[in-house]
């Protein structure tokens, strides 16, 4: 059997087939530190979070490091920014491996065949995947898997496009990063990303409306549509006019991008996936300024 992992700036998720079913389990790619006490050991053991100690710190890990965030009034932190391991974050590789760790766990056989997503260059962002992608091939291949890396964009081709013969471009809108993947007969054409995406949407929400960047989170992944008509001044009118700018931002990108190459004569479909694309009303929004 085989497995999947897509590491991302949100979310770590884990694909495997159990007969005709995939298995699906995620995490969120976020922790929480703090101080080691007694009294702290007691009630995270009762609450079954899931959490290591290391030295005199605790350190809760995935769903738990948001549930918890506002418990104890800090913000999680997040191993990773704009698709890549984060610079700024000092405990970036040692929280994804234990949340990698967590998710794969061991192989089911000798070398299991392990296919783990990764972003393409940002066309707009000075830096380079490839340090990312590096270590998450050698974190995975510790663990005994039989690693092989797939460009995100690509992956959503493959997942989407089957009966179209693997032609179109697949696109992932992400929370770091829009990953974008043009694929002609399941051959990529061309492999690039954008910076920006949910993220980026939380970031200029709460600056606009003087929110911290997790509440207007849980705001727009609780029933945000982008149907509805929504009051001046209100934090969902601010994601309305946000999520407008960033697809226009995607869709502009993707033209000047797109128009560097010489695809083959043939219909491209477009696959759209990924947690920013899911408010109502987003494919039609999308469309619109695609037209
Ligand atoms: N229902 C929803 N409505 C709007 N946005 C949502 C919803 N659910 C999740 N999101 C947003 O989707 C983003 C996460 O999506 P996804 O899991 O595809 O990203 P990722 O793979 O972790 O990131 P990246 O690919 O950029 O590294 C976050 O910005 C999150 O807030
Ligand atoms: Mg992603």
């Amino acid at each position: 059997m085989a497995r999947g992992l897509d590491v991302g700036t949100m979310n770590i998720v884990c694909a495997e087939k159990e007969g005709e079913n995939i298995i699906f389990t995620q995490q969120r790619n976020a922790f929480l530190e703090l101080d080691a006490s007694e009294l702290t050991k007691n009630m995270l053991d009762a609450a079954k979070v899931l959490y290591v100690q290391k030295d005199d710190k605790f350190y809760i890990l995935g769903d738990d490091a948001f549930k918890f965030a506002n418990v104890f009034k800090r913000p999680a932190r997040r191993p990773m920014k704009h698709g890549i391991i984060s610079p700024e974050e000092k405990e970036s590789i040692p929280m994804i491996k234990l949340l990698v760790e967590r998710l794969l766990g061991q192989p089911s056989s000798y070398n299991e065949i392990l296919y783990i997503s990764s972003p393409a260059d940002p066309i707009d962002l000075n830096v380079n995947v490839l340090y990312h992608r590096k270590t998450m091939e050698a974190l995975t291949r510790r663990l005994g898997y039989d690693t092989y890396v797939i460009d995100e964009g690509l992956a959503v081709v493959y997942s989407e496009l089957g009966k179209y013969g693997f032609t179109g471009v697949g696109i992932s809108i992400g929370a770091g990063l829009t990953n974008v993947t043009v694929a002609y007969l399941a051959t990529p054409v061309v492999s690039f990303s954008i910076a920006k995406g949910g993220d980026w949407i939380d970031e200029q929400v709460a600056i606009a409306t003087g929110l911290t960047k997790e509440r207007v989170t849980a705001i727009k992944e609780k029933d945000f549509s982008l149907e509805k008509e929504f009051e001046i001044g209100s934090v969902e009118g601010a994601l309305s006019i946000y999520y407008d700018a960033l697809v226009t931002y995607i869709v502009q990108n993707l033209k000047r991008k797109l128009a560097e190459v010489t695809p083959p004569e043939a219909e491209f479909p477009i696959a759209i996936a990924g947690g920013s694309a899911k408010p109502k009303g987003f494919l039609e929004l999308f469309e619109r300024r695609l037209s």
